[in-house]
């Protein structure tokens, strides 16, 4: 594998776990507003990331490649309601985004066809992830700002397994 590509794929081994991190502490912030509903869509999303990491760590030493590692940044979770925590998760996941394409992008220029095919997998999760947090941001514009809809939607969310 090219260096270029094997940096950006460590490098998203990290952003991974840090989006693990993120949710979590989101899902800290719902439990501390007592909406376990919340907290649970967050906990599970976290677990999620947590795979999405593994499966780039476990494709980096299957190609006999190195496993960085580094140090996870710090995570803020001092939103101001349940519209904001929703509208960070969006925002990373685009960001998220924008840098499986970059390692695409370096894939393609390198002809790493087996990378193209491995990333393709994540492009389409990046696509799934998108529509999860729009949608999580419109459920609580609509039903966020009255206390008995929020209640429904918190039940809601807490049956995600
Ligand atoms: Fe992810
Ligand atoms: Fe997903």
């Amino acid at each position: 594998m090219k260096k270029t590509v094997s940096k950006l794929l460590n490098a998203q081994v990290n952003k991974e776990f840090f989006s693990a991190y993120l949710y979590l502490g989101i899902a800290k912030f719902f439990t501390k507003q007592d909406l376990p509903g919340f907290a649970n869509w967050y906990k599970v999303q976290a677990e999620e990331e947590t795979e999405h990491a593994m499966k780039i760590y476990d494709y980096l030493l299957d190609q006999d490649e190195d496993v960085a590692l580094d140090k996870i940044a710090a995570v803020n979770v001092d939103f101001k309601d349940a519209l904001e925590a929703a509208k960070e998760a969006d925002k990373h996941e685009r960001y998220i985004t924008a840098e499986i394409e970059k390692i695409m992008d370096a894939a393609v220029k390198e002809k790493d066809y087996r990378t193209q095919i491995f990333l393709n997998w994540f492009i389409s999760e990046q696509e799934e992830e998108e529509r999860n947090s729009k949608e999580m941001i419109t459920k609580i514009e609509m039903l966020g700002s009255d206390k008995k809809n929020l209640y429904l939607l918190d039940k809601e969310l807490g049956s995600r397994e």
